[in-house]
């Protein structure tokens, strides 16, 4: 397989990107599962930016840089947000059909999430997700370009010797030539001259997620392992109200409820959030999770309630269909009950450390969406922030291939060595993988979770390092299947998780440690690398900026 493009997902970010590199050449986009298997297609809220004649790109650049605690990059915060506004226009240009509203200014129905200072949410009801997600899968099936395969499941990226126009100042000997990916059985080289990682994020390292199945770091594993540089991996967001109900994996109960009026209250009916934050429930994401963690550890209550029974049934049918039909299938009627919340992993704020073009360190590899890690949303991602960073650093990273299109179109793309599976046989016992898929999971939510302590987290590490070397192991004796990949993934992006967490002896942002309470006076980016001991040894180093010590 030989295409100028190679794009690894197929969410907003991927979509999005590839319709822009189709104007220069051809594309092959692969997802692991159906084309539609994507946060994306489930995220409720919606996307964020200055529309109103009353808000300002000072105020949301201040409100993300808020909501960052510190670790938001401000050249880049300023960027993505007066970029916003036409980013939204070109969503509607494809066909995204936002809600409108004429009263309004801009013209546009506009939501309101916490941390935000006024309404600044563009969204389809809560099914915005799905109508972008829609939208732009229409235009990529119909481009004579691209070429979408679904079932493509990527096991590592495709390194060889050589530079790439673009990256000269990059510090790698080797560049990324594509991606070995599994058909079938099988698994083939798929080359290409640029390859995006655009495969989402972590949420399934998580026993609670509201994220889709697919979530398994698989672009942040891969460019690690590739000896891609990667940051605050640390800072895991977790939603404050997934819906809690024995029967549901991962329904997010949208924080737009709350900017309609929701509130959270106790088993007893009493609101609690007014003794966490002045800004009550409309907080940032780390204050309101960690307010409920706690209530829930001191009431010994298994779930906490969100109530918005005070608004009117006609306009809560209406304005969150999905949530209504969902919570009603479920025997909750949202219109006259308050709704059983928990939080759950929602977002890594971390990832594949790129530049404001969206390329990482490694020449060729680009990364965007939740995947990498540009400057944004430090540590504390802005409700309704990460749509927006997908389709506009989607667009720089195609402007930037644009730029140096000439040399690249210019550059073969190498041959590279068939996959080679070795003395590998296969692994007749699923149970071994099974068994350590649960293992992380548990491990992660009860050592790794809204709250730490460098206690859990020096145990977590230590039976992480024995799990990931199990893990290996078998990767390396027996056949690959996409469970095992999954797994091989999940567990280093556990580590990775585990050994950022250690590192920054501080609580910042999203990153809440007992041990080290408050902000450390420097402020630090934490920077991983992959350091090569031997053949199939390494280990984590950690590049100079990075700590707080
Ligand atoms: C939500 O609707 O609450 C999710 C929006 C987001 O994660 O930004």
């Amino acid at each position: 397989m030989k295409s100028d493009f190679l794009v690894i997902g197929s969410g907003i970010a991927g979509l999005s990107y590839a319709l822009k590199c189709a104007e220069l050449g051809t594309v092959i986009v692969v997802t692991k599962k159906k084309d539609i298997d994507t946060a994306t297609n489930l995220a409720q809220g919606g996307i964020a930016a200055v529309l109103e004649k009353d808000d300002s790109v000072e105020s949301h650049v201040n409100d993300t840089l808020l909501s960052g605690a510190g670790l938001s990059d401000e050249k880049i915060v300023r960027m993505v947000v007066e970029s916003g506004p036409q980013r939204i226009a070109e969503l509607v240009e494809i066909g995204v059909s936002f809600v409108m509203d004429q009263k309004n200014s801009s013209g546009y129905s506009l939501g309101r999430e916490g941390g935000h200072s006024c309404r600044r949410v563009a969204h389809a009801y809560d099914l915005t997700g799905r109508e972008i997600e829609r939208a732009l899968l229409e235009k990529v099936r119909s481009h004579e370009r691209i070429q979408l395969f679904e079932e493509r499941m990527v096991v590592d990226l495709l390194m060889v010797k050589g530079k790439c126009p673009g990256w000269e100042n990059s510090h790698h000997k080797r560049k990324c030539v594509g991606a070995y990916v599994m058909e079938g059985g099988s698994v083939k080289a798929y080359r290409a001259k640029i390859t995006a990682l655009c495969s989402g994020g972590v949420g399934k390292v998580y026993l609670y997620t509201t994220n889709p199945d697919i979530t398994t770091g698989d672009g942040v594993a891969m460019a690690f392992r590739a000896g891609a540089d990667v940051s605050n991996m640390e800072f895991v967001q977790f939603h404050p109200t997934c819906l809690y109900h024995p029967k549901e994996k991962n329904f997010l109960i949208s924080e737009a409820v709350r900017g309609e009026g929701g509130i959270l209250i106790g088993e007893d009916g009493e609101p609690f959030m007014q003794k966490y934050d002045s800004r009550k429930d409309l907080a940032t994401r780390d204050t309101v999770a960690r307010a409920i963690d706690k209530e829930l550890k001191e009431t010994g209550e298994d779930c906490v309630y969100l109530d918005i029974t005070h608004r009117d049934a006609d306009y809560l049918k209406n304005r969150f269909p999905t949530i209504y039909q969902r919570c009603l299938s479920r025997g909750i009627d949202i219109t006259k009950d308050p709704i059983p919340v928990v939080p759950a992993a929602h977002y890594m704020c971390g990832g594949v450390k790129t530049d404001i073009d969206g390329k990482s360190s490694i020449p060729g590899l680009i990364a965007l969406g939740e995947t990498a890690c540009t400057g944004l949303h430090g540590g504390n991602r802005l409700a309704s922030n990460s749509l927006l960073e997908a389709v506009v650093f989607a667009d720089r990273a195609a402007k930037f291939c644009n730029k140096y299109w000439d040399n690249l179109n210019k550059s073969e793309i190498p041959e590279v060595d068939d996959w080679k599976s070795g003395n590998a046989t296969k692994l007749g016992e699923e149970i071994l993988i099974n068994h350590n898929w649960d293992a992380i999971r548990r491990l992660m939510w009860n050592y790794v979770g809204i709250v730490r302590s460098m206690k859990r987290l020096s145990l977590a590490k230590k039976r992480m390092e024995a799990i990931y070397d199990d893990v290996d192991q078998h990767y390396r004796e027996y056949f690959v299947t996409p469970n095992m990949i999954e797994l091989r993934n999940i567990s280093l992006i556990s580590l990775l998780i585990i050994q950022s967490a250690m590192h920054r002896k501080e609580s910042r942002g999203l990153h809440f440690l007992i041990d080290y309470p408050k902000k450390a006076p420097n402020i630090k980016q934490t920077v991983f690398r992959r350091k090569r001991i031997e053949k199939n040894t390494w280990e984590i180093e950690v590049l100079k900026e990075a700590g707080n010590e």
